[in-house]
């Protein structure tokens, strides 16, 4: 349940509620809506996942009722936002985790699930994976993605536009590899430019850790190469934060 919601202009729209549960049931129930509606108005609904654990328990929640029977599963089309250079079955996979938890247990067809692909060479991957979002989801110039998930490291990263790499600049290309020197690999993901095009994009961020960051990506002035999160400002979608109280204990805005 919603405990209040804070009015950030173009940083956003934020959903505050109490605890990490009630966040995970605000996504789902976000996701369920937005699905549903997308499936109802073109026939598809085009989402791309995050990773981290954010999601973890939302993914959970699918598993049980409203979600598991009104969710339009049949007529989705799956993405991830980033992904780790690690093969599908390794545990620091994105997609790997998400089909583990609850995806591979829902009537969605196999071909609609798109991991990234992890093998080969990270930048012929990414345009493997841009081709693939070309075929899958409409939109022009850009393909528009109907619900894009978020979450927000402790460091303000975002899918994996980490502070200071190459990917935050990047205006020419919807994904694209990222060398992320602090981890010591090279991560793939969405551009900004990409993420920007969505009809909704909702950020999932949880837990004391997330405070100050929140505090200045939300109230702070722009400083996107330290904060790649304040990159994601939508050209005409929608912009929405779903946060809990221990995120939201340092926002100017109560
Ligand atoms: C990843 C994610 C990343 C994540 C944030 C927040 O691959 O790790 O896509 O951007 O969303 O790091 O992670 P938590 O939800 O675990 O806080």
């Amino acid at each position: 349940m919603t405990l209040r919601t804070i009015d950030c202009g173009d940083r956003g729209q934020i959903a505050v509620v109490s605890d990490g549960m009630e966040l995970a049931l605000a996504a789902a129930s976000a996701v369920l809506g937005l699905m549903t509606n997308a499936v109802q108005a073109r026939g598809v609904g085009t989402i791309a996942l995050s990773g981290g654990s954010t999601p973890k328990t939302m993914g959970m929640l699918f598993h049980g009722e409203p979600f598991h029977s009104a969710m339009p599963w049949g007529s989705l089309q799956i993405f991830w936002g980033d992904e780790r250079w690690v093969p599908l079955n390794d545990p620091e996979s994105n997609a790997g985790e998400a089909k583990r938890g609850y995806l591979d247990e829902m009537p969605v067809p196999p071909a609609n699930i798109h991991p990234w692909p992890t093998s080969g060479d990270p930048d012929n991957a990414a345009g493997i994976y841009a081709d693939t979002i070309r075929a899958n989801v409409p939109g022009q110039p850009l393909p528009i993605f109907d619900l894009i998930l978020l979450g927000m490291g402790d460091d303000g990263h975002t899918a994996s536009l980490f502070p200071g790499t190459s990917a935050l600049s990047i205006t020419d290309r919807i994904t694209a590899p990222n060398p992320v020197e602090k981890l010591n690999t090279t991560r793939l993901t969405f551009t900004a430019p990409l993420i920007n095009a969505a009809r909704s994009v909702i950020f999932l961020a949880g837990g004391a850790g997330k405070a100050e960051r929140l505090h200045e990506v939300l109230d702070g002035p722009l400083e996107t190469d330290r904060l790649p999160s304040q990159l994601i400002r939508p050209t005409s979608g929608e912009l929405r934060w779903i946060v809990d109280e221990a995120a939201a204990a340092n926002l100017d805005r109560k």
